[in-house]
């Protein structure tokens, strides 16, 4: 399967692009592994004509709101993000309606339709960086209610949240925790911003999933409770033999991200499917949001 992934990949002048939650299977096919901030630049940068996005919906139409004239596939079609879902465009009219002096930041796990009704998009990685270059006192930050009060620790302008979550993050509880450092006393626990307050708090360490790959790549400590997505593990154990790696949760699997099969992959590739499409009355706006987000991350 690989050696038929990377012949189609020459004939057809694609990149693969995969983000850290892929099963390891996907992540080994692909020529770029990494955070949603890296793999939008990685899509802008790539000189190949076609795409393959390994992971949801919303990050492979960014890659095609940045990449206009080349062909993005999504290897697994029906691959979406719940939280990107829970946010209307008539959600963000009525805030900006309610705060007409704020900025309108929107986390990059959304729709199309959000995108192009904001001001800039971000990622977790980015956030705190772009509310910061932007003039505006009042920032609404949506639809991440976890990652938007995380950013709310960075700076004195007044955060106006929305009600989104992940379901795969959110649900982790200060008990999962508890328990996580019990069984495992010397790791030191990186957590990622989508996770409830109280988990931030108690962490050692919060940051996007690159961040946390980074963290424990630079720390001295041996082991590490990972509290984000397993497939972050993957990566992380790839690298390291050295260190020792633990799920704050077993249940920490994000079941869009894991849709993706290798198959999928060989299979898009051979037959031109699931190309993204996007409605040209929002692409102008959408893809201005996330010009932005690049110039502002610089
Ligand atoms: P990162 O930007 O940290 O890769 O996060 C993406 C995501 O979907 C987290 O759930
Ligand atoms: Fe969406 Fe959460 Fe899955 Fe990330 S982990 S893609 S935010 S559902």
């Amino acid at each position: 399967m690989y050696n038929e992934i990377q012949k189609l990949k020459k004939e057809k002048d694609a990149i693969i692009l995969a983000h850290f939650y892929q099963s390891a299977q996907v992540k080994e096919a692909a020529d770029y592994v990494g955070d949603s901030f890296e793999l939008a630049k990685k899509a802008k940068s790539s000189s190949s004509g076609t795409i393959v996005f390994c992971g949801v919906k919303f990050m492979a139409e960014s890659a095609k709101l940045l990449n206009p004239q080349k062909t993005v596939l999504l290897a697994e079609s029906t691959a979406g993000c719940p939280m990107a879902d829970m946010l209307k465009a008539e959600d963000i009219i009525r805030l900006r309606a309610k705060y007409p002096k704020a900025a309108v930041v929107l986390y990059i796990n959304s729709s199309v339709e959000a995108k192009a009704q904001s001001d800039v998009c971000c990622t977790s990685s980015n956030a705190a960086k772009i509310i910061k270059k932007l003039p505006n006192k009042q920032i609404i930050f949506l639809p991440d209610k976890n990652l938007g009060s995380y950013i709310a620790r960075f700076t004195d302008k007044e955060i106006i949240l929305f009600d989104g979550y992940c379901h795969v993050h959110d649900k982790i509880t200060i008990d999962d925790l508890i328990k996580a450092k019990q069984a495992y006393p010397k790791a030191l626990v990186a957590v990622h911003p989508e996770c409830r307050a109280e988990i931030v708090d108690a962490a050692d360490f919060c940051g996007s999933t690159s961040q946390i790959i980074s963290y424990a790549a630079l720390s001295n400590a041996k082991e590490f409770i990972i509290g984000t997505e397993q497939g972050v593990i993957d990566v992380l154990e790839k690298n390291h033999s050295d260190k020792k790696f633990y799920p704050l949760s077993d249940n920490f699997i994000c079941p869009n991200m894991k849709k993706t099969l290798l198959e999928d992959v060989r299979n898009c590739l051979k037959y031109n499917l699931n190309s993204i499409e996007i409605e040209p009355s929002v692409f102008d706006n959408a893809a201005k949001s996330l010009e932005l987000m690049m110039e502002l991350a610089k």
